[in-house]
């Protein structure tokens, strides 16, 4: 599979296979809509993300895949019905909280599961070196400050090598290091062909790890697609940075001539604009001045969302 066509062309993606299938689902809390009628589908090989505030139903929707709760609607996993027992086998799931034995050591604790899941326990101890636990191996879990718990929880899901991790926010409680691992080893797990739902408020993390989005407010879902078409539908124009020797009056007055809105901060200039002007705009500088350097940021999942959410 090659990665990048998933990144770039949600058409590519569609022609994958799929691994979940969300189909009109609902759940009510004691006459609170948690989730109203939402489908997607989650292909095989893809990250995909669940992105939303507080309260969206993220949680309540990975509940209702794993089979933790009731729902109305229907889901499958890789064809098959998510109630089936079949399908949890291949799933790794690491959940909002975790809650361990206090009185396991990491490595026990890890054993714990593995038998559980049937898998290899002899492999526990390279997992907690992966995690960064190797030292912490034979202390006590109850011991372990949030971050150390969310690292074996990490390591844990990985046990009996599965085909689909559902992650619930993944780098909760860890610090920039620790994210900055978990965010490698969820790319590294893809790349050898897991497929990932995750879910997280985190904007940055999403847009860095997940090939597709979907956008979820108050139970439902507001928009899904590739970062890069969300930027797109929603008209957000990438920015152009351009830094330059001497800014004028009269080159101010050109660039505006072309696009409404130019920002200046000392010597750098900034505007939005579709890529079809970007040459235009350089050229009408180069013309005026020096251009020292230049660079062009793409919408960012932020913009997005807060366009998204206020609309
Ligand atoms: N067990 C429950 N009993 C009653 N209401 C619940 C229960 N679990 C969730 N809810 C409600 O369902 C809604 C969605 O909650 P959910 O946990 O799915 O949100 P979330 O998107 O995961 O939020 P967060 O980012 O805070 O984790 C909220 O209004 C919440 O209060
Ligand atoms: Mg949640």
């Amino acid at each position: 599979m090659i990665k990048s066509d998933l990144k770039n062309d949600l058409n590519t993606i569609k022609g994958y296979a799929t691994m979940i299938k969300v189909k009109n689902l609902r759940k009510e809390y004691d006459g609170i809509v948690a989730v109203n009628n939402i489908s997607f589908e989650v292909k095989k090989g893809e990250i995909f993300a669940l992105l939303g505030p507080n309260g969206a139903g993220k949680t309540t929707t990975i509940k209702a895949i794993l089979g933790l709760i009731n729902y109305d609607g229907e889901i499958h996993i890789d064809e098959k019905d998510a109630k089936n027992k079949d399908v949890k086998k291949f799933i790794g799931y690491l959940p909002e909280t975790v809650s361990f034995y206090d009185n396991l050591t990491a490595l026990q604790t890890l054993q714990f599961f593995a038998e559980l899941k049937g898998a290899d326990k002899h492999k526990c101890m390279k997992l907690l070196g992966e995690f960064g636990l190797k030292d912490s191996a034979n202390r006590k879990v109850g011991e372990f400050s949030k971050g150390m718990k969310q690292r074996l929880a990490l390591a844990q899901c990985l046990l009996g090598n599965p085909k689909l991790l559902i992650l619930d926010e993944p780098t909760s409680g860890l610090d920039a290091l620790g994210a900055y691992e978990i965010r490698n080893k969820i790319k590294e797990m893809n790349e050898k062909g897991v497929t990932i739902l995750l879910c997280s408020h985190i904007l940055s993390e999403v847009q860095e790890l997940a090939d597709r989005v979907a956008i979820m407010n108050k139970g439902e879902i507001i928009a899904m697609d590739t970062v890069k078409n969300l930027g797109k539908m929603l008209d957000i124009q990438p920015k152009l940075k351009i830094e330059v020797e001497k800014i004028t009056d009269s080159l101010i007055g050109k660039i505006k001539e072309i696009v409404k809105e130019v920002k200046v901060d000392g010597n750098l200039i900034e505007v939005s604009c579709s890529p079809d002007l970007k040459l235009q705009i350089i050229n009408e500088i180069e013309k005026e001045t020096k251009i020292i350097d230049f660079k062009t940021i793409e919408p960012t999942l932020e913009e997005i969302f807060i366009k998204m959410v206020r609309e």
